[in-house]
């Protein structure tokens, strides 16, 4: 059975008079230009299944949902208009709660309803801040129940996206130090041995990223390039990829009933804000598809500012949000049918974030005055830019090889 967002709608929210957004089942990774709105299409699936609604402003008579199908079954989640919001900034809230228009075989519900009806199915949601900050941890911490988890996560959606809540990895780390080896934990010891075995994989390939041991002190140790660290000693980078994986465990566990709690097999949505944030080039390739080996079954609705991330992505995968939609239509927005995956990285940031300033950089003002100079069968001028476009260019670069055939072409005629 699986759980997917299928859309979202939002008219009066923030900047957006009307957007609707189509997502598919697996990766979705929103890109555009800064201010956009990537984060607040974020935001905006976050307030469909929470009961407060911090950080956005709203027109009156806003409504937001989501549709979403759980296994066979198809819901709309969210409010409606009607709902009498109140538009001060920073602390919006309900005057009623509305359930959203209905739509053939779906059932309506509101935000209120969400834990009581989702359960389980409530999506998780990955802010920018990546650090872990050092915490002492004194022991096993009892857990919280499945119930009390469920309306946890729902209560603080878009709190977690701003960063202002996330659980501690490293209290998760201890409690499973203490449980897995329990007759009684065996999904726990099923996801800590799948973690421990794909830790490797999702770092750069000469790294050896492990997890090592925790001992008596209850420091977790990890070892990346042949040498022990602490968990907080871990650098920016692995600390972001741990901090993802590890909350996504937290989340699946706590939210799931015994039973359905195996990561490899678990569904469900876990939204992130900037996926590629402290991530090297060679990590943002090599992300999407160590997430999907981990979590093969989950949905992610992710956004970046990488062109390596997009390079990476499949067909139907990358959804191209505009700097500026026309305040008087409703925005559409749904994955492009197609891949880019052939597109160097200038490529991707010109035509697919909209990058502006590409046009005045250095090389490309070279390669433009070289061509000018090749089609002058200007010898001397080339002669100089050829120089100059060694020193910026990468010895393949396909342009650079072109033009040192056309100069050596030139010399020859010149020697004729
Ligand atoms: N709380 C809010 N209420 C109303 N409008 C907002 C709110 N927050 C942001 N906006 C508007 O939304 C715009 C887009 O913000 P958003 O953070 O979604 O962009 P982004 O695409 O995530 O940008 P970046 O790439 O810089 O993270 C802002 O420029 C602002 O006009
Ligand atoms: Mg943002």
């Amino acid at each position: 059975m699986k759980t997917i967002i299928e859309s979202l709608h939002l008219e009066g929210f923030r900047q957006f008079p009307e957007l609707d957004v189509l997502f598919n089942d697996g990766f979705n990774f929103l890109a555009g230009p800064n201010g956009c709105g990537k984060t607040s299409v974020l935001a905006g699936v976050s307030h469909c299944f929470a009961t407060t609604f911090t950080h956005s402003r709203f027109r009156e008579n806003a409504e937001f949902w989501v549709d979403m199908s759980i296994g066979n079954k198809k819901f709309r989640v969210g409010t409606g208009k009607g709902a009498g919001i109140s538009t001060t900034y920073r602390s919006s809230s309900l005057k009623r709660w509305t359930t959203p228009p209905p739509a053939t075989n779906r059932t309506s519900i509101s935000n209120y309803q969400t834990p009581e009806i989702i359960g389980s199915d409530v999506p998780l949601f990955i802010g920018a801040q990546r650090s872990i900050k050092y915490e002492q941890i004194q022991g096993l911490k009892r857990e919280a129940s499945v119930e009390d988890s469920i309306s946890a996560y729902s209560n603080r959606t878009t709190q977690s996206l701003y960063g202002e809540h996330s659980p501690s990895i490293k209290q998760w780390f201890i409690n499973r130090y203490f449980v897995i080896d329990k007759d009684w934990a065996q999904e726990e010891r099923a996801n800590w041995n799948h973690l421990i075995e794909q830790l490797p994989y999702l770092a750069p390939f000469d790294s050896n990223f492990s997890y090592v041991k925790t001992e008596r002190d209850l420091e977790p140790i990890f070892k990346i390039y042949g040498k022990e660290c602490y968990l907080e000693e871990v650098s920016s980078g692995f600390q972001a990829i741990l901090l993802i994986i590890c909350t996504i465990f937290q989340w699946v566990e706590e939210t799931r009933a015994p039973g359905e709690r195996l990561v490899r097999t678990a569904t469900g949505t876990v939204l992130i804000d900037e996926l590629d944030l402290h991530l090297h080039p060679e990590w943002q390739f090599t992300i999407r598809d160590g997430l999907s080996r981990i979590f093969p079954n989950l949905q992610f609705i992710v956004t970046t500012h990488s062109p390596h991330l997009l390079a990476s992505a499949n067909n139907n995968e990358v959804i191209i949000m505009p700097a500026r939609t026309n305040p008087n239509e409703p925005t559409r927005l749904a994955p492009a049918n197609r891949s880019y995956s052939g597109w160097n990285t200038d490529q991707i940031l010109s035509d697919v974030m909209g990058v502006r300033s590409l046009e005045n950089k250095i090389y490309e003002k070279l390669v433009s005055a070289a061509l000018k100079n090749v089609r002058e069968k200007n010898l001397k001028e080339l002669k100089g830019v050829m120089i100059e476009l060694h020193n910026v260019c990468h010895p393949d670069d396909s342009i650079l090889v072109v033009l040192t055939a056309e100069l050596a072409a030139l010399e020859a005629l010149d020697h004729d």
